[in-house]
């Protein structure tokens, strides 16, 4: 079946299967890889996009399911990848192996949408995300720095 999909702010279609992931169809069918596959069970949160502004882990969303909504990737969270948080991510050099990083920002840019000055309850009840490097205190540093 043919789905026509808002990504980025573009139309794409995608012929696929209805319960084949968001994941997939990014990265496969649109060769948008900077969303990544960790878990695939919607537990890590590497493959975090905002469908609508909300958070949605894409491994877990099936791209029937997408309708109309506005699909955001890392690759649109900045053209000029000088949005406060890759900034406040590279001076706080927050990655280790960066796997999971994309899938973080994403995660970080809605907290910080919805919620301009989290505190660090906040912080740690919106980043749900997994870091096998354990870069959580880092993570915090540069939210609260990209916050200001
Ligand atoms: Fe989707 Fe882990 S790959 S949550």
């Amino acid at each position: 079946m043919t789905y026509q999909l808002n990504i980025n702010g573009a139309a794409h279609k995608a012929d696929v299967e209805g319960e084949t992931p968001l994941l997939w169809v990014l990265r496969d069918t649109l060769g948008l890889t900077g969303t990544k596959y960790g878990c695939g069970a919607g537990a890590c949160g590497a493959c975090t996009v905002h469908i609508d502004g909300n958070v949605v882990r894409s491994c877990v969303m099936p791209v029937s399911a997408v309708g109309k909504g506005k699909v955001r990737t890392i690759e649109a969270l900045s053209p000029d990848r000088k949005h406060a948080l890759q900034q406040a991510w590279i001076a706080e050099q927050v990655p280790q192996c960066g796997y999971c990083q994309s899938g973080m920002l994403m995660a970080a840019a809605a907290l910080l949408k919805s919620t301009p000055k989290p505190t660090d309850a906040q912080i740690d009840a919106a980043m749900t995300n997994l870091c096998r490097c354990g870069t959580y205190p880092r993570v915090r540093r540069a939210i609260k720095r990209a916050a200001g």
